[in-house]
């Protein structure tokens, strides 16, 4: 019987990627499980220039569940969190059949969770997805769960259960009202197109508007808009979507990314009371994106918008030198000019004076923060190094250099 001692500490840990919609979610049908009311599709973004990190431990030492955010204690208490933590237990005790297995954790062992973020959580980009989708396969790796886990995380946040993957990836409804058929689906990975090129337009300091969770609920509730997006117009951009992704087509995939986004914050304005999170400086980048477009005569750049001012950019890599250029000049760099732009290198571009003419208008000193370059990307990664745990063999976290 010593022989079959369970393990006293154990620990995992993963990071999880950022993901942007060019289908928007806005909406549930079902706000305890996060059920959505309408299909939609993502590309997920490389983990060099954004991720999360998450390190997940139990041990029979631990009195209490206890959780960190990016060095700070936070409420683990939290349901989305408890949710998580919940359903991924269930897992684990109905893999095991009831049937002990020595080698495996002890389910009733307290956990402790570090997690945090490669990038500033302040700037506003999106990090409960990533935040999510992390805590789930640190979980996952803890317990030892090999299945496919995007429903879990659905239940941390809707958005997070695309970052259970990498490139291309549809978040389908489900029709059952318990869940099991609402999950992601990689529609291709992220070698499927590889000139594709991101460019995240951090816009200066905003105070933070209204968050998804209330702001689209309100939007269910109210707006006509959001009723006819879900039943009507989603369902068949999804399929277009996905035909101009698999024929790397970009000139369809940008306009109907813009279509998107620009039909989301419709809804946000049809919804009552309405709803902004666009700003001038997010309204200006349209403006820009739309005569630089005009100006080549086709689609080269695409933006898209989720619930804040910042901009997402895609475009294909040939382009990518030349729109920062654009950018640069349309919001020059109010301080630290050589940190502007950041992530994979940009290549130098010199604007021709038609373009010039055509595209930029007055500029606006320091609306831009800082533009971060960047490319789709794999899906969670598993962490080898024990070295890279955010939690020390006590189980807390480790001091940070
Ligand atoms: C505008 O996933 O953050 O980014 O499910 O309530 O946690 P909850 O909402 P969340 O909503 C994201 C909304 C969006 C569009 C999108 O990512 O599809």
């Amino acid at each position: 019987a010593a022989m079959a001692a369970e393990r006293a500490l154990a620990m995992a840990t993963c990071t999880a990627p950022v993901n942007i919609a060019v289908i928007k979610y806005w909406g549930k049908r079902d706000t305890d499980l996060i059920l959505p009311i309408n299909s939609s599709l993502s590309v997920t973004l490389h983990q060099d220039q954004l991720k999360t990190t998450t390190t997940a431990a139990a041990s029979r030492d631990f009195t209490e569940d206890r959780l960190w955010l990016n060095g700070k204690e936070a409420d683990v208490g939290h349901p989305r969190v408890q949710a998580c933590l919940r359903e991924v237990r269930r897992l684990a005790r109905k893999r095991r059949g009831g049937g002990e297995d020595a080698a495996a954790l002890s389910l009733s062992y307290k956990i402790h969770i570090a997690s945090e973020n490669n990038f500033p959580t302040a700037a506003g980009l999106a990090s409960s997805a990533a935040g999510y989708a992390c805590l789930v396969s640190a979980l996952a790796r803890l317990y030892g769960l090999e299945e496919e886990l995007s429903e879990v995380a659905r239940r941390g946040s809707g958005s997070a259960c695309r970052s259970m993957f990498g490139g291309f990836v549809q978040w389908q409804r489900g029709e059952r009202p318990d869940g099991t058929d609402s999950l992601a689906l990689q529609v291709a990975p992220e070698t499927h197109w590889p000139e594709l090129r991101v460019l995240v337009l951090v816009v200066s300091g905003e105070k933070k508007p209204v968050g998804s969770t209330a702001g689209m609920q309100t939007s269910v509730e109210t707006s006509p808009l959001l009723k006819h997006r879900a039943e009507v117009v989603v369902p068949e951009r999804l399929a277009q979507m996905m035909q101009h992704i698999r024929d790397r087509d970009f000139e369809g995939f940008g306009q109907l990314a813009m279509r998107d986004s620009n039909q989301f914050h419709a809804t946000c304005l049809d919804t009552f009371p309405p709803i902004f999170y666009l700003t001038d400086v997010s309204r200006h980048i349209i403006a820009l994106a739309h005569r630089y477009n005009a100006h080549h005569g086709h689609t080269k750049v695409a933006y898209s918008f989720d619930a804040g001012p910042n901009a997402v950019i895609f475009a294909l890599a040939d382009t990518v030198a030349e729109f920062v250029e654009v950018v640069k000049r349309s919001f020059p760099p109010a301080t630290n000019g050589d940190q502007f732009v950041r992530g994979l290198p940009v290549g130098s571009a010199a604007l021709s004076p038609e373009l010039a003419a055509a595209v930029l208008t007055e500029p606006v000193p320091g609306a831009v923060q800082y533009i971060l370059h960047t490319k789709p990307g794999p899906g969670p990664q598993l962490v080898d190094d024990p070295s890279q745990h955010l939690l020390g063999p006590d189980g807390l976290p480790r001091s940070r250099a």
